[in-house]
């Protein structure tokens, strides 16, 4: 019987992770944020141990970057800044709340010896808003990261950049309604974008994994893929079964407490693409 889909082929990365060691709710920045709600330091350090742990077995390479008091979301690497063939675009954060995490990853890229370290001149918020597909960057706005942002991240890569646009304020970052699979997959809600940018996904990947409401609105789109493994948040039950209908291996884990800051394991994992 022929092959109902090309082999997944899964590909060992690097990931830049920080401990939640400072993690609690104290502000509110996105919708899912309610510091009423107690939170639970420990059981955050403990799910978000796991994960690493899960990357570390699954044959991928974890570095850690320090947490620093007083910056409660630094356990959300993804938005510290985008990296690319050595070189780093550090985020400049929308919110003051966040601001002083660029200075940390900053330094932690310095001391790192990545060939170019910059600091964004408009605000992004790193691999919250951009996602690599292939060479191609997806970059998403509406919330967060500023339209002008779309072409400095051109012009510092030299890729191919596609704006998107998102409406929905739950779906606050581009990673909390898209995922990448693979070098020419993703998944994705298409309700959190405007029409336009629907019709422009659509074209682009017309067999893309869809997500309904009720997998998006438990982050099931904030997951990590190694072109075959998907982590992806364990409520996330019937976007599971149509990942493995398209021939990968969905991997559930639980990150309830990291869900009470509006994150997931994505938005805990920053991509390092050092060559
Ligand atoms: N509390 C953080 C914020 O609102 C959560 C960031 C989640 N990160 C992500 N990549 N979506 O900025």
């Amino acid at each position: 019987m022929p092959n109902r889909f090309p082999e997944r082929v899964a590909r060992p990365r690097r990931y830049l992770m920080c401990p939640p060691t400072y993690f609690t709710v104290e502000y509110a920045i996105n919708p899912w944020m309610d510091p009423e709600q107690p939170t639970d330091t420990g059981l955050a350090v403990r799910q978000w141990e796991r994960l690493r742990a899960l990357y570390e077995q699954l044959g991928h390479t974890v570095e850690l970057i320090d947490p620093v008091p007083g910056l409660p979301d630094m356990v959300y690497t993804a938005n510290g800044a985008t990296v690319l063939g050595g070189q780093v675009l550090v985020a400049t954060f929308r919110h003051r709340e966040r601001a002083a995490e660029s200075d940390a990853h900053q330094a932690w890229f310095q001391a790192g010896g990545y060939r170019e370290v910059r600091r964004a001149a408009y605000v992004n918020e790193g691999e919250g808003d951009h996602l690599l597909v292939g060479r191609r960057l997806l970059a998403g706005s509406g919330f967060r990261t500023e339209p002008a942002a779309h072409a400095e991240v051109r012009e510092l890569f030299g890729v191919q950049v596609l704006s998107l646009t998102l409406v929905d304020p739950r779906f606050y970052h581009l990673d909390t309604a898209m995922a990448v699979l693979d070098d020419d997959q993703i998944m994705y809600y298409p309700e959190a974008f405007t029409p336009d940018s629907q019709a422009l996904l659509r074209s682009l990947y017309p067999d893309a994994v869809l997500a309904d409401r009720e997998d998006a609105e438990v982050f099931g789109l904030n997951a990590v893929s190694d072109g075959r493994r998907v982590l992806l948040p364990e409520a996330a039950k019937s976007l599971a079964g149509r990942l493995s209908d398209a021939g990968f291996e969905p991997i559930p884990v639980d990150l309830s407490e990291l869900f009470k800051g509006g994150g997931g394991p994505k938005c805990c994992t920053l991509e390092l693409r050092p060559v």
